[in-house]
């Protein structure tokens, strides 16, 4: 074991659960050798503790560097405004003509408040939904981040998160008074959706929902959701946290054709520096001045001054486009080198973002970290999911995809004879916390 992994050995000791983020531990990877840190990131390459370097074509930082990593331009944006000063008294000035673009990409949005994460952007919208509409139950489908509003759901049966974050979240921490405080429906389904708005109808305060994620939405399906919210009086939040400015500058809705009342962004608008932005209109977003929403480091200037870089190079090179165009040449490869390997594989997600799994019956999980395994061995970091950056160069997604055929290849033959867990090197990766507990 290296110093990376002997590090991440230490961090089990005095930080809980390792990692800051769920996603970040080693072990839903490659257990004991999938690199836990790293020392240097730049395009698409990391560099770990040991000196080894790997091109990254897996979560690529969870989809928060859509330009790749250390953009050298958003860096020059972030170094001027740390040596001009990132924190005084006063407000940065940043602030406002960032609250001004986001305004004119989304024109039926008139207000911006910051964070800096996605979780807490989503309960300050919780936040002003509630005031704003002077009601308290929330309807959502997907995952929102950590907050309280949030787990809540799992008060109820303990499974109502299952379909949306990971099955057995325990909710503990979590007020028992907020039990029913927030129900789910399940992602683009009417007929979950209808029953909650059948029962709870005028009692919600606001409908939460990624507008764009596994797929595309059905036909109708964001039309019957919006003219819910109205009919009820109820307001329309789209988490944009992972769908925002990857299809388009700017929300996803802005192609889909339906403008919700407020809309999260944060990770991709700001290319590794901490951002979150919730725009919305008027009359929802004002209740952030009734409602106390104030926080000392969301006045600080590197957020705004990335996110401005972000958005103006996302514009400039129409990125966008380049990121879908990317994910699909992944994805079509993926499909391809599965069917001349003779592998069963399911692929899903939006264009600059496809994920596939394994169908192997009971050996699944284990041969998708052969995968893995085999990917790593040719220095790539592959696991599965690909969030598409500016970047990942033709080239690099031709590579990926040259080593992804050997190791279909390598996964066949472990298949066929008896067993991918018997080639593995360490144990198979976990899939969430209930596992990790084992
Ligand atoms: C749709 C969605 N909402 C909320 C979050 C939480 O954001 P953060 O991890 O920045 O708190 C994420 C993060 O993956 C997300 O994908």
């Amino acid at each position: 074991m290296g110093r990376t992994n002997e590090l991440y050995e230490r961090a089990r000791k005095v930080i809980p659960g390792g990692t800051q983020l769920l996603s970040k531990r080693p072990e839903l990877f490659l257990p004991g050798e999938w690199p836990a840190y790293f020392r240097r990131a730049k395009g698409v390459e990391v560099e770990d503790l040991d000196g080894r370097v790997f091109v990254d074509v897996s979560i690529h930082a969870v989809g928060s560097c859509p330009l790749g990593y250390a953009d050298p331009d958003v860096e020059r944006a972030v170094v001027d405004v740390i040596r001009a000063g990132n924190m005084a008294s006063p407000s940065g000035p940043e602030e406002v003509e960032l609250a001004e673009l986001l305004c004119e990409l989304h024109p039926w949005a008139e207000m911006v408040r910051y964070t800096r994460g996605g979780g807490e952007s989503m309960a300050l919208a919780a936040r002003v939904a509630r005031a704003a509409s002077g009601r308290d139950l929330i309807a959502f489908s997907g995952y929102h981040g950590w907050h309280d509003w949030y787990i809540a759901a799992n008060l109820v049966d303990g499974h109502a998160l299952d379909a949306h974050l990971l099955p057995d979240i325990d909710p503990s921490g979590v007020p028992e008074s907020l039990r029913g405080s927030i129900v789910p429906f399940l992602d683009c389904d009417r007929e979950t959706f209808d029953a909650v708005v059948a029962r709870h109808g005028e009692r919600l305060a606001a409908i939460v929902l990624e507008p764009a994620r596994y797929g595309e939405p059905p036909a109708g399906w964001l039309q019957h959701v919006r003219e819910t919210a109205d009919r009820l009086g109820a307001v329309l939040v789209f988490d944009e946290i992972t769908s925002g400015f990857r299809r388009t500058v700017g929300g996803a809705h802005l192609e889909l054709g339906v403008e919700p009342d407020v809309a999260v962004y944060a990770k991709a608008m700001s290319n590794g520096y901490p951002m979150g932005a919730v725009i919305g209109r008027r009359g929802v977003l004002e209740a952030a001045e009734r409602s106390f929403v104030s926080s000392t480091y969301w006045s600080e200037r590197i957020g705004p001054t990335a996110a401005l870089a972000t958005i103006g190079k996302l514009r400039e090179h129409d990125v966008p486009a380049r990121l879908c165009a990317t994910g699909e040449r992944m994805r079509a490869g993926w499909r391809q080198l599965a069917s001349e390997h003779g592998l069963e594989i399911a692929t899903k997600g939006i264009a600059p973002l496809p994920t596939f799994s394994l169908d192997a019956g009971d050996e699944s999980r284990a041969a998708m970290t052969l995968y893995t395994q085999c990917m790593f061995d040719e220095g790539f970091l592959a696991a599965g999911g690909f969030y598409a950056s500016y970047a990942h160069t033709d080239e690099v997604v031709d590579r990926a995809l040259a080593a992804s055929s050997r190791a279909f290849a390598r996964v066949r033959e472990a298949l066929d004879s008896g067993s991918a867990r018997q080639a593995l090197r360490g144990e198979i990766a976990h899939s969430g916390p209930s596992r990790r507990a084992q």
